[in-house]
């Protein structure tokens, strides 16, 4: 918020600012996203909806899992809300009580904390530093899990880091989950896409079927689509759980509204050209990221195969000072607002994800704002003493 809140002031007093901070995926939807939202909108019946979701947009998502090889869910077993993020705090008021333990990664997805605070669950951090690749092991995972938490909460590919779980990674892990019936998984996977390098998306439940019956998969249009406020995201799990997401939703919002739904169909089951192109462009865009950062000595990034986020461990700059402007810099805080002060470039301090020694750049800005942000980070580190 710090680095925000100092972006805004510096771009209102004209400063040329370069942001690698925000999480969106910065591009529209096809047109005939559009199409489909103005048709819908020319004969609204202007009535209540599905608390799950209309069958179409449950048929749509179902037709869409099967594409990454989540096969054999029905309607009865996936439910809708406004965005993931919506989906998720369902969840969690639906499998945690005041007390229960849920465990997960650090760094994090920030909303994770605050959601499991809000239902007073009691939260177990499994650190997964640099060193490596910001990855959980089996054996950490097991020691977590003899611990019997009510949830696991997994999120592959990664914000913030963009690290993507191999075939025999995630088949690793979930050789670990079968030994652990007491705890429910929730796989948020939102970014399932957005993986390069054709290592491919893999989950637990194609790893080992039999954890169909605990394992709770989320999905949202916001990022596939370019399509972030426009809240529309998934569960697919076993079916007293989407239920419960159903019930919880008839007392919070009732349906997701009716053009957003006819959009949301378009999206999962019209072309596919532009979420396809977009994630050619991020692939390049995070090659160019990685090589600007292989160029800036002391600074180590494993490399992420997803999502749109590069995570650089930047502590060996703690310590130093930024010579021009005589800044000293201790912490990841003070690294990301000196940067934006001195070379207007904002990215985002480690410490909002949990790990203090990293801070997340976001490439999904205009491509011709990449090059100048990133040699602005390198002429930035070259100048620390
Ligand atoms: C890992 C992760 N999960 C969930 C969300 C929330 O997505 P939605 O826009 O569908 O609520 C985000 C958004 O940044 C995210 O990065």
């Amino acid at each position: 918020m710090l680095v925000a809140e100092k972006a805004k002031r510096l771009k209102s007093e004209g400063r040329d600012i370069i942001s690698f901070s925000i999480g969106v995926p910065n591009f529209l939807p096809g047109d005939h996203v559009y199409a489909a939202a103005r048709e819908a909108l020319a004969k609204d019946s202007g009535q209540y909806g599905s608390n799950r979701g209309a069958d179409a947009l449950l048929d749509a998502f179902i037709a869409h899992m099967e594409q990454v090889g989540m096969t054999g869910y029905t309607r009865a077993n996936v439910a809708t809300g406004i965005g993931a993020k919506h989906v998720i705090y369902n969840l969690a008021e639906a499998l945690l009580d005041e007390g229960d333990a849920i465990c997960f990664a650090v760094p994090y997805w920030t909303s994770y904390v605050d959601i499991a605070e809000i239902v007073n669950a009691k939260i177990d951090l499994l650190p997964c530093p640099a060193t490596q690749d910001y990855k959980m092991t089996p054996a950490q995972l097991d020691a977590a899990l003899a611990k019997k938490p009510k949830v696991f909460l997994f999120n592959n590919p990664s914000n913030p880091t963009g690290m993507v779980y191999t075939k025999a990674e995630i088949s690793a892990l979930a050789d670990v989950l079968v030994k652990y019936p007491d705890t429910w998984v929730i796989t948020d996977d939102i970014y399932n896409r957005m993986v390069f390098d054709g290592i491919g998306y893999h989950n637990f439940v194609q790893a080992r079927p039999e954890l169909r019956e605990r394992v709770i998969f989320i999905d949202s249009l916001s990022k596939t689509y370019g399509m972030p406020g426009w809240r529309v995201g998934f569960m697919a799990g076993p079916a007293s759980v989407a239920q419960a997401v159903a019930t919880m939703n008839s007392n919070h919002i009732t349906n997701i509204p009716e053009i957003i739904t006819a959009a949301a169909v378009a999206a999962l089951s019209g072309p596919q050209d532009v979420p396809t192109a977009k994630n050619a462009e991020f692939q390049a865009k995070r090659d160019q990221v990685l090589a600007a950062l292989a160029a800036i000595p002391g600074i180590v990034c494993p490399r992420p195969q997803g999502a749109f986020y590069v995570f650089p461990d930047i502590s060996c700059a703690f310590g130093k000072t930024h010579g021009p402007t005589g800044t000293k810099i201790t912490n990841d805080v003070d690294l990301c607002s000196a940067l934006l002060e001195s070379h207007g470039v904002a990215c985002v301090p480690g410490s909002a994800f949990g790990e203090p020694r990293a801070m997340r750049i976001s490439y999904t800005c205009p491509t011709p704002q990449l090059a100048p942000g990133l040699s602005r980070i390198q002429q930035f580190f070259s100048e620390l003493q």
